[in-house]
């Protein structure tokens, strides 16, 4: 490996000599850290020689204080596997990355308090930031180029002209990233508009571009708003997300080829986006809302050269094909991915989910009087429980907003659902007193544009016919990990009839042996929408919106018997069982 990266008057130079950077981002936050090794040989085998990743602060930094850079998030093991398969690192450490993953990575608990300024120059946003940045950066820095580390640049902020003009926040962030022994050239990244590019860089920063398509005219653009260095498109959009609700998004290996080689033959560097999309687990999905609230699905494929499950794709063998063009590409090729095991859990215990807050194995209850968000009670993902007392003559629950899903019921009963997405604020109650119960899901924090650092829950007041409610009672919901006892009384749990529908929202758990560190693939078909666990990991979220029919589930969580599955299932399904099939179905494509 060299030990100097610069950047020259019309090329990036690696000792010296002009070097072409052809990387595939692949963020180690969306794949098991068992199969990090391998996502990371197979880009090598595709012909990139860099890996690019984002560092998304709260995946670190789930609650104020604490920060971990262990297992799943051993950002310094990340890089020393690029560097053991001979290929070098761009970090992009935000400390806002967007990328489709909750917040853009800014953590809740930072955002909660609304004097804490987004994205610009304000003192309690940048101090959480310089403590965010030393706690990592300096592992970043140990593995630079001229330390012997694979490390070739660093980007600060993400398209940052889409959002802001604050010279003196970017001039900040420069500082304290320089600060921290950060040598390699720092690099801007935003999008091919002539407005965006002037706002989102500064001279000490080299700017990049962000595009799927028009290579040509997008590289031309770049080059009117810096006349020298090398031109490089660091994301170039080959696939794209897809959201609950929508169609499946696909783009045609051809054009991305096609457009590919246009780019390669320009001499400019390039970084997939994505090389390999892995999954967004847990809650760790972001939203979009530019009108409609959309949230992200669980499975990050992206349509990406290397599938979710990685196993290697059309694009892939396209994307390799151009690359050997340019720059020397290995002979070997990865494996195709085997089938997967086929076979039928049967989910055999169930535990009604208001049984489990009742009996308090889901958390602590507070008393509130008013109606408070999911922020003032401390909780930055997941689901929450509002539970408050009406009577006959309140008649209707209207909220000023909800974020983003609840799920209304009375006395345990079901009367509802107040979505976002579909701009719902009222529903009717029927007319008799009880206990409500409203269910609030964080569907995914937003990722892109104003709306990003908003609070979660039920916001600006809950109005009946009657009265406005202020006498609350909150659960801030444990789901990851469920407790011992929660899982301790669903063992004990009412036992289930295989073919007997089942209502929600209810826990269910079943057990089942299969081929130990296989990939498998859980058909959600029949189930309506809800989470699943799986020895103890929460995989994600499926919803029978989709597009999603598939979660991937990673083959490091099984071991041969006795396998744990449990389900919280909001609504309802059509039988308690679930089917594990051979392949990915990520759902119908726009035509
Ligand atoms: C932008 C962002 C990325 C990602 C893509 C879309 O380019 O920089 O983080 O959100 O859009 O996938």
């Amino acid at each position: 490996m060299g030990s100097r990266f610069e950047i020259g008057d019309r090329d990036f130079l690696l000792d010296g000599e002009p070097f072409q950077v052809i990387s595939g981002a692949l963020h180690y936050f969306r794949v098991h850290p068992d199969q990090w090794a391998d996502r990371i040989r197979k880009a090598r085998l595709m012909g990139l020689n860099t890996i690019e990743t984002y560092v998304a602060w709260n995946v670190h930094a789930p609650r104020r204080g604490e920060f971990d850079l262990t297992g799943p998030r051993d950002l310094g093991r990340f890089l020393d596997l690029i560097a053991a398969e001979g290929m070098y690192a761009i970090v992009r450490p935000g400390p806002y990355i967007c990328a489709e993953w909750t917040g853009g990575g800014l953590p809740g608990w930072l955002l909660a308090d609304p004097d804490v300024g987004v994205r610009r120059h304000e003192p309690r946003y940048l101090a959480a930031i310089a403590e965010y940045y030393a706690q990592h950066l300096p592992l970043v820095a140990a593995r630079q180029i001229d330390h012997g580390g694979p490390v070739i640049a660093v980007q600060v902020e993400n398209e940052y002209g889409a959002y802001g003009e604050d010279a003196d926040y970017l001039r900040a962030l420069i500082d304290l990233v320089r600060g921290h022994g950060i040598t390699v050239p720092l690099l801007s990244c935003d999008q091919a508009d002539d407005a965006m590019q002037q706002r989102g860089s500064l001279p000490e920063l080299h700017r990049t571009i962000t595009f799927g398509s028009r290579a040509t005219e997008r590289l031309a653009l770049l080059r009117r708003h810096q006349p020298t260095g090398p031109l490089m498109c660091m994301e170039f959009w080959n696939g794209w997300f897809d959201s609950w609700g929508r169609q499946h998004h696909v783009a045609p290996p051809g054009t991305n080829a096609q457009d590919l080689d246009d780019l390669l033959a320009q001499g400019a560097s390039v970084n997939l986006y994505m090389f390999h999309g892995g999954t967004n687990f847990g809650f760790t999905n972001g939203a979009n809302d530019k009108g409609t609230y959309l949230p992200i699905t669980t499975s990050y494929d992206y349509d990406a050269p290397l599938a979710e499950h990685g196993a290697p794709t059309p694009k892939f063998h396209a994307m390799r094909e151009v690359i050997a063009r340019y720059a020397p590409v290995p002979d070997e090729l990865p494996e195709p991915a085997p089938p997967a095991p086929e076979l039928t859990v049967p989910l055999t215990r169930a535990l009604p989910l208001l049984d489990a807050l009742d009996a308090g194995l889901l958390g602590d209850q507070r008393v509130w009087d008013r109606l408070p968000t999911m922020d003032d009670a401390a909780q930055w993902e997941g689901l929450i429980a509002y539970r408050t007392t009406i009577t006959a003559e309140d008649a209707v629950l209207s909220v000023g907003e909800v974020r983003d899903r609840a799920l209304v019921l009375l006395d345990g009963e079901p009367v509802g659902v107040l979505s976002r997405t579909g701009h719902d604020r009222t529903l009717p109650l029927p007319r008799r007193a009880g206990e409500l119960t409203v269910l609030v899901e964080d569907q995914g924090r937003v990722n892109y544009g104003p709306k990003i650092g908003e609070t979660k829950g039920l916001i600006g007041g809950a109005r009946t016919a009657v009265r406005e409610l202020t006498d609350w009672r909150t659960v801030s919901l444990e789901l990851d990990p469920l407790g011992p006892e929660l899982l301790a009384a669903l063992d004990r749990g009412a036992a289930l009839q295989p073919e007997t529908p089942l209502a929600g929202p209810v826990l269910v758990a079943g057990s089942f042996d299969t081929v130990a560190g296989a990939d498998h693939f859980l058909r959600t078909d029949g189930w309506g929408k809800g989470l699943v666990w799986v020895n103890g990991f929460l995989l994600g979220r499926y919803w029978s919106a989709g597009p999603t029919g598939t979660l991937y589930l990673p083959g490091p969580l099984l071991r041969e018997t006795g396998n744990e599955l449990v389900l919280l299932e909001l609504h309802g399904a059509a039988a308690p069982r679930v089917e594990f099939v051979a392949g990915p179905d990520l759902g119908p494509i726009e035509e």
